[in-house]
């Protein structure tokens, strides 16, 4: 945590700072994506290529992102050669691939460290179906995923998971096997999926090497995670949606600013490149978000037919500098400010006319910083995050006056980033007690930063006593587990008591409903 340099203007920096920062980035060519080199079609490997496994995301009616990366050694460069390589791929509705849906072939290209994303369409509306790889002699393991409804359908039901933050150095991902036993349509991943910090002693983990920030280096911390075999199982057996926080970068960076004094635009620039690329590659993402030198697009949609749509955020690339130095501060000065945003321009355009779209029941915002202005303080000191939406009050409050204007169906806000679990009513005003109540927040805590949790932790005891709006908080690590009806949403907080070890028991801790057409949780 250091002091940040003064916003100001512009995306937080001085005018003529950000046309260096735009010389800076318009020097950094875009990853080329066209083939070079000869392909390599019977490639023969030096072990197994497959070991960081396979996944899927971004689900569609009518089709997902099935996802692999070559590396016989993942630890050490990928062990691949330098040139692209073929990779067969096949969609079965059976287990066996007795039933093939769709099949064809995909390059593996090194500038892309050999990772490959398929866009299967042509699939049926709200089936399992399973897939694998092929790429040379050998054969991936089989992923298991599942399309979304059709857009005008209407479910009885989904259940989806959703976590962030595992600092693998912090423990064990001791949710993920639990996660894995739940009949689930998808898990949701709300950002701090890496960290990127150097490796230290004395921890249940450790990462390897420095600080991260070459390409390289992101990729070896990638496969680092991607090795545990309960984070990759998770990746087989479900679909994906993924949006980043702040650590898959760097520690509470806003649009072009650095947390750290003194880095320069170019530095800062190109460590963002190599940070979103690696994202990319390692991530089941569509083209639609392929990564423009230092920029990626990661905001979408992702429709469950009319019960559920989930409007995906990215509240770190686009937002102006943290107000008032950051850290824990009273609602003054700069939060106030009309041109300060979380979201950006686009990006909050986007959502609003996602909203206004929307013909689902539940609108769902999977998003990273707490929305709710939880006031942290003590007494008349009242303080808020000044890297959460209390930090940017002016666009938190367009957007609750938007949803309560137009009646926005059910807006669920799911959140991570904080590392406990917080239950909360959104109210349009939270400065007046009768205002009405416009959303429901459900912040996830950490799948294991922070260590084993469960601990009592004052600042946030006060917290949840002294804000009214608050109707739970709970300091365990683990995952949040959803159920989602045209009529109600139930939401489970399974929490693992430890995760400095392996092997932790699954407790729910917590059942909270949400009645539709009425914002706020209840105790289940
Ligand atoms: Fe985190």
């Amino acid at each position: 945590m250091h002091g940040k340099r003064s916003a100001t203007r512009r995306y937080g920096i001085e005018r003529r700072e950000f046309l260096r920062y735009m010389a800076a980035v318009s020097a950094i060519p875009t990853i080329a994506l066209r083939a070079e080199g000869q392909v390599t079609g019977k490639p023969r490997f030096n072990g197994n290529p497959f070991t960081l496994g396979v996944a899927s995301g971004d689900p569609e009616p009518d089709g997902v992102v099935i996802w692999t990366r070559l590396a016989t050694e993942p630890l050490a460069g990928g062990g691949m050669p330098g040139q692209p390589v073929s990779v067969q791929w096949e969609v079965a509705t059976d287990e066996a691939f007795a039933n093939v849906a769709r099949k064809g072939t995909a390059l593996a290209m090194p500038q892309l460290g050999h990772s490959v994303h398929v866009e299967v369409d042509g699939l049926e509306p709200h089936r399992w179906y399973f897939y694998r790889f092929h790429a040379g002699n050998e054969t991936s393991p089989v992923g298991r995923t599942r399309t979304a409804p059709e857009p005008d359908a209407m479910p009885d039901r989904m259940r989806f998971a959703f976590t962030s933050c595992q600092h693998f150095e912090s423990g064990y991902f001791n949710g993920y096997p639990h996660m894995q036993q739940e009949d689930l349509d998808l898990v949701v991943h709300l950002g701090d999926y890496i960290y990127e910090y150097k490796g230290l002693d004395n921890r249940p983990r450790k990462h390897i090497g420095s600080e991260i920030e070459s390409l390289d280096d992101y990729r070896t911390r990638y496969s680092q995670y991607r090795l545990d075999t309960t984070l990759q199982e998770t990746h087989r057996l479900f679909p994906w949606l993924v949006t980043w926080d702040d650590h898959e970068f760097d520690n509470n960076y806003a649009n072009l600013v650095s947390e750290e004094e003194g880095v320069s635009p170019e530095e800062f620039l190109v460590r963002r490149m190599n940070a979103y690329q690696a994202y990319y590659e390692f991530m089941p993402l569509r083209r639609r978000s392929f990564p423009r030198g230092p920029h990626m697009t990661l905001y979408r949609g992702c429709r469950y037919g009319r019960l559920a749509n989930f409007h995906v955020l990215d509240t770190r690339q686009y937002r102006t500098d943290q107000p008032n130095g950051d850290h824990q501060k009273p609602m003054t000065g700069k939060v106030f400010d009309p041109q300060a945003t979380m979201l950006g321009p686009k990006q909050e355009h986007w959502l609003m006319s996602s909203l206004l779209q929307s013909t689902a029941t539940w609108n769902v915002l999977a998003q990273q910083v707490m929305m709710a202005p939880l006031n942290r303080g003590e007494g008349e000191d009242r303080r808020y995050s000044m890297d959460q939406w209390p930090g940017y009050e002016v666009s938190r409050r367009r957007l609750l006056q938007f949803f309560h204007d137009r009646k926005i169906p059910n807006p669920v806000v799911l959140t991570g980033d904080i590392h406990v679990n917080w239950v909360n009513d959104l109210q349009l005003d939270f400065q007046k007690p009768q205002s009405p109540l416009v959303g429901t927040e459900l912040v996830g805590t950490s799948m294991t930063s922070g260590g084993n949790g469960g601990n009592v932790i004052a600042e946030y005891e006060r917290a949840a006593k002294q804000n009214d709006f608050v109707k739970w908080y709970n300091s365990n690590r683990g995952y949040v587990s959803c159920e989602v009806t045209p009529q109600e949403w139930t939401a489970h907080f399974r929490a693992t008591p430890f995760v400095d070890r392996p092997g932790s028991p699954l407790v729910t801790k917590g059942a909270f409903v949400i009645e539709a057409g009425k914002p706020g949780a209840k105790s289940a």
